[in-house]
């Protein structure tokens, strides 16, 4: 079993996603996760009934879709229909209820306000579905998507990894971001005009109006991707997610790359800024500050 040593991910002993032990680790978590740790838990699994690995197919991904997901639109990204559609919808709502009460229990700041939860169930094998360099996520990024501006908003993601076959996860994962940033920003060098990003949100093209935070971070998650000395050498570890292993982070925050693995489920949340304990972490803010300048604009 794979033991992280570095500081970038905390192990914390939780063991049901109601442990009674989590509001007593609560001060310990937020302080990690708003530095931009991984929160490890070794010991919290997310067990599946035999009817519920039975689904563990990607044949029942559609083909033009990389996951499985469940958000307020509904279930979406799978060919399956009837009965098995409904258990897949079941077990993709019941993570989002589990994630929900471990993070309430762990961020009670963040409960009033979290929002637009989306689960992912990822069935494909890391590697096999066939993306562009952009999209390749065994590769160093922080999470930042053309179609969703997020306006300085977190990406808070809890992970498990349910593989039946003891196959782990293999991240690499952690550095700092404002090492990062520092230097990488004075290669985001695209120029920013707000009445293009105007017209791409008149046009659907984006869920919500681009914000000049928005245009850095696209411009960053690309430049970490494409740099490959980077991607040998940078300040990150590599950690084996081993089935029955639950992580969670702000995923765009921290560094991360998908290695190897298959059969996981995701669940995101968008935190507002105002929730955290330190704004002054947030990317947006550290941005900010090197910056010189307000970015939500
Ligand atoms: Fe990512």
């Amino acid at each position: 079993m794979n033991t992280p040593t570095s500081p970038s991910i905390v192990d914390l002993p939780l063991r049901t996603w109601d442990d009674p032990e989590a509001r007593a680790l609560s001060g310990e978590a937020l302080a990690a996760l708003e530095q931009g740790q991984v929160l490890h838990f070794p010991q919290l699994s997310f067990p599946l009934s035999a009817e519920e690995t039975a689904l563990l197919d990607p044949a029942l991904t559609d083909p033009k879709r990389k996951n499985i997901s469940l958000s307020a639109r509904g279930l979406a990204g799978t060919v399956a229909e009837g009965e098995t559609r409904e258990r897949l919808h079941a077990t993709l709502a019941r993570f989002r209820d589990q994630s929900g009460i471990l993070l309430d229990a762990l961020f009670p700041g963040y409960s009033a306000t979290r929002h637009s939860p989306a689960t992912s169930l990822r069935l494909h094998a890391i590697g096999t579905w066939h993306p562009s360099w952009r999209k390749d996520d065994r590769l160093l990024h922080v999470d930042a998507f053309p179609s969703r501006p997020l306006r300085g908003e977190r990406i808070l993601r809890v992970f498990n990894n349910i593989n039946p076959h003891g196959v782990p996860r293999t991240w690499h994962a952690g550095g700092s971001f404002e090492t990062t940033a520092r230097h990488y920003l004075p290669a985001l060098n695209k120029p920013w005009h707000p009445w293009l990003a105007g017209l791409m949100n008149t046009l659907g093209i984006t869920k919500q109006r681009r914000t000049e935070y928005d245009h850095l971070m696209l411009q960053l998650h690309d430049n970490m991707k494409r740099d490959a000395d980077y991607q040998r050498e940078g300040d990150w570890v590599e950690v084996n997610f081993m089935p029955g292993h639950t992580w969670v982070c702000y995923s765009d925050q921290v560094p991360h790359a998908a290695l190897s693995g298959q059969f996981m489920l995701e669940q995101t949340w968008h935190v507002p800024l105002a929730a955290m304990s330190h704004t002054e972490l947030a990317p947006v803010r550290v941005l900010e500050r090197l910056m010189g300048r307000p970015l939500l604009v």
